[in-house]
């Protein structure tokens, strides 16, 4: 699923960058050489990068 239409950002590359970035969306979208350009996906970035980072903090589990 595209996050960000206007730089065609997947919600899966935008995870992978969450864990190896700091810093809010646009941070991360400069990471990847991207730049807002709408600014409509900002809230829905955030909360992705929000969510992948809170999941990393999770302990896996022993099988
Ligand atoms: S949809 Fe991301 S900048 Fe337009």
């Amino acid at each position: 699923m595209y996050i960000c239409i206007c730089n065609a950002i997947r919600d899966c590359e935008l995870r992978r960058a969450a864990r190896r970035c700091s810093g809010d969306a646009e941070a991360v979208y400069a990471a990847l050489g991207k730049r807002p350009d709408c600014r409509q996906c900002l809230d829905e970035a955030e909360d992705v990068l929000f969510e992948e980072r809170q999941m990393s903090l999770i302990p896996a589990r022993a099988a």
